[in-house]
């Protein structure tokens, strides 16, 4: 990242919300549930699968919890009504986990329920470190009675990942593998590039040759090359594993992969609290500083 760029991300926050929003237009489907439903269409005719998100994080008040959870019911059932390939994406600190870990469990448990008695599945996303160990001990708790339609996400650029995987794959863990996104102390995360995608090969080789269950979530076309070497020397049957990506991200690498035969599935946030999504999304965007330059000041930087 150039020292202009890296200034700008440092800036971010600084910038008119409105201006956030006009470039985070791709990476997000719309204000309303509708707008999620008609991008997942328009992926399931393209051969991909989707996972929905509805956006929100670290809320400060019960009644966002349970409503969050509505929501989440309302969309399994649509997904159903509609007969989507599709299924639901949840993070736990919207569903209450820094208000009350109960709570937020039985938040949990009941959209898992419900995606259970339609044959649908829950991926548990993963939130920064305080809440790693906790969202583990959700997951293999609820996977005791939902087996099949619970899943959670580990990050490879924790420096406790090996050791987790190590106990899931005993586990039998359906995993989303991902570098991880939260901004982390050294002494807890790897920060070098390298250093993540070595632990991101490692990890993935250890759960696709113990035949967990692996949603191989990256962009990055170094990692999706290692992931077609490991998959073709395992041999690995289809519906073992599949690649996730972000909506509005690396579009001809993700029509690669469908084309290569690989099953894909495109996370698709929606909802009226993009922000902290939004910032997320930009950071890593390579071009977004000369993009913003030239909206905010109207003209080309050379
Ligand atoms: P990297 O960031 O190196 O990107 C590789 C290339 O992809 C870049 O060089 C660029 O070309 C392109 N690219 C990446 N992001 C872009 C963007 N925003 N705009 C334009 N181009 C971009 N994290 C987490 O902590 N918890 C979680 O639960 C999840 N869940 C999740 C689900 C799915 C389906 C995906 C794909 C990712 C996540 N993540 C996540 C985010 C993940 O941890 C990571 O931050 C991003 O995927 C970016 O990492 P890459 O592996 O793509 O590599």
């Amino acid at each position: 990242m150039s020292l202009f760029s890296k200034i700008l991300v440092n800036t971010l926050p600084l910038i008119p919300k409105a201006i956030v929003g006009y470039f985070s237009r791709n990476y997000i489907a719309g204000p309303a549930l509708e707008d999620a439903i008609a991008v997942v269409r328009d992926l399931n005719a393209k051969g991909m699968m989707a996972t929905l998100d509805l956006l929100g994080e670290e809320v400060q008040r019960k009644e966002q919890s349970l409503d969050a959870t509505e929501q989440y019911l309302v969309m399994l059932n649509e997904i159903d009504r509609l007969k989507l390939d599709c299924n639901v994406s949840i993070k736990p600190t919207h569903l209450g986990m820094n208000l009350d870990r109960d709570f937020c469990f039985d938040n949990v448990k009941k959209i898992v329920s419900k995606a259970r008695d339609l044959g649908n599945f829950v991926r548990i996303d993963m939130e920064d470190h305080t809440v790693t160990s906790a969202t583990i001990e959700m997951y293999l708790r609820l996977k005791k009675d939902y087996e099949d339609h619970v899943g959670t996400v580990i990050q490879s650029y924790m420096r406790r990942t090996y050791d987790d995987i190590q106990n899931l794959i005993k586990e039998k863990a359906n995993l989303r593998l991902c570098k991880g996104i939260y901004v982390e102390p050294e002494d807890i995360v790897f920060k070098e590039m390298k250093d993540i995608n070595k632990s991101f090969k490692e990890n993935l080789d250890e759960l696709l040759k113990n035949d967990c269950y692996c949603g191989i979530a990256t962009h990055d076309d170094e990692l999706v090359f290692h992931a077609f070497n490991t998959i073709e020397e395992l041999n690995l049957k289809k519906n073992r594993y599949e690649f996730q990506m972000l909506l509005g991200v690396t579009e001809k690498l993700r029509d690669k992969i469908v084309q290569e035969g690989h099953r894909l599935r495109v996370y698709v946030p929606y909802g009226q609290d993009w922000y902290q999504y939004s910032i997320r999304r930009l950071k890593e965007n390579p071009r977004m500083a000369t993009m913003i330059f030239q909206k905010v000041f109207g003209f080309k930087r050379s």
